[in-house]
């Protein structure tokens, strides 16, 4: 008996040393230590043996067993870490190695427009909120206090859809609108988005354009505030130099309401075509928000007051980048895009 558990401890250690992977060292365990195993017989074997034979080949067995398990379990771990090792040897990556060339994308100019203008007002404390593109004759016209008969209206301009009293919003100031039925004053925001108008394009008229509308609402907004407002944007956006003016002008939403216009980026103010001659250059609308607007979403006029703006925003990509056409937006030819 003896003499076979020698043997068998032999063969075991010999085997668990040549395994080379672990599949092969748990076949050897199973032979070996598995329910069948060879040692396991000899274990089970022992309740049929003399008392005194029982115990001394028990122990042995034993030690046998111990010793095999802890090779198994050693040489498991060092199978572990060769393979791993050989799966790092594989995937190495030269890190010398030369990169390849990929040419990297850009935002359209529009976006980065876009970016740059709503940045500056959240920087200023705005948040930003959006609102649909498709509208209906309240949000667009009526409660912006623009009554069934004014030209706005006329079909020339807007969008509507055929069978259907719906229209694609002729700009984003509807937004307002929106923002004040879901909140209540104090408010902040700005609205970015896409506008439609009816017309023929040309090289300052596009059909679909982009807006950035403003709207303060709060207890004691002034048309200061505004001015501050509007003149720290004009100034982060073209330059502290740039010289602007408010000029008195009319929105059925806004009461009073204003334009500002910047001096001419092309000319400096001296005069040129772009500008008509005036050296100056109409950017935005604005002005104080009407009461008849704070009516349309239960607001208390008497309580409270806000501006409002409009900013156009292929306009101020314009005349920052000098683009003379607004039609190069819309193109994608990226001999033009590329230079952004
Ligand atoms: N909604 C106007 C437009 O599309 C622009 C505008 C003017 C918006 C004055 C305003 C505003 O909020 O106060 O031409």
């Amino acid at each position: 008996m003896l003499e076979t558990l020698i043997e068998i401890g032999r063969q075991a250690r010999h085997s668990i040393e040549e395994a080379g992977d672990i599949e092969t060292l748990e076949k050897v365990r199973v032979t070996v230590l598995g329910r069948k195993g060879h040692l396991t017989e000899i274990l089970r074997g022992l309740a049929g043996l003399p008392i005194e034979q029982r115990k001394s080949t028990g122990e042995q067995a034993n030690v046998l067993r111990e010793e095999l398990e802890r090779m198994i379990a050693d040489k498991t771990a060092t199978l572990k870490r060769k393979s791993i090792g050989e799966k790092l040897a594989a995937d190495r990556i030269d890190t010398t190695l030369p990169g390849f060339p990929f040419s990297r994308g850009r935002f359209h100019p529009l976006r980065q427009t876009l970016e740059e203008i709503s940045s500056i007002f959240v920087s200023l404390g705005f948040s930003v909120a959006e609102g649909p593109e498709l509208e209906t004759d309240w949000y667009n016209f009526e409660a912006l206090n623009i009554p069934p008969d004014h030209p706005a209206r006329d079909n020339q301009d807007t969008f509507y859809l055929a069978g259907d009293k719906r229209l694609l919003r002729t700009h984003t100031s509807p937004v307002q609108v929106h923002v004040m039925e879901k909140q209540n004053p104090p408010l902040k925001v700005i609205v970015p988005g896409r506008v439609f108008r009816n017309e023929a394009t040309d090289a300052t008229h596009s059909a679909i354009f982009h807006q950035v509308e403003g709207l303060a609402v709060d207890e004691r907004i002034t048309f200061s505030y505004l001015k501050g407002i509007l003149t720290l944007f004009v100034h982060r956006f073209f330059g502290a130099n740039v010289d602007l003016r408010f000029r008195p002008s009319h929105f059925q939403f806004t009461e009073p309401s204003a334009e500002v216009d910047i001096q001419c980026t092309i000319c400096k103010g001296a005069g040129c075509r772009i500008c008509k001659g005036t050296g100056w250059l109409e950017m935005l609308g604005c002005g104080m928000v009407h009461p008849n607007v704070f009516k349309a979403v239960n607001y208390d006029p008497e309580k409270y007051t806000g501006f409002a703006f409009g900013i156009g925003v292929e306009r101020f990509a314009m005349f920052k980048y000098g683009v003379d056409d607004i039609r190069l937006f819309y193109e994608n030819n990226l001999k033009f895009l590329e230079q952004f």
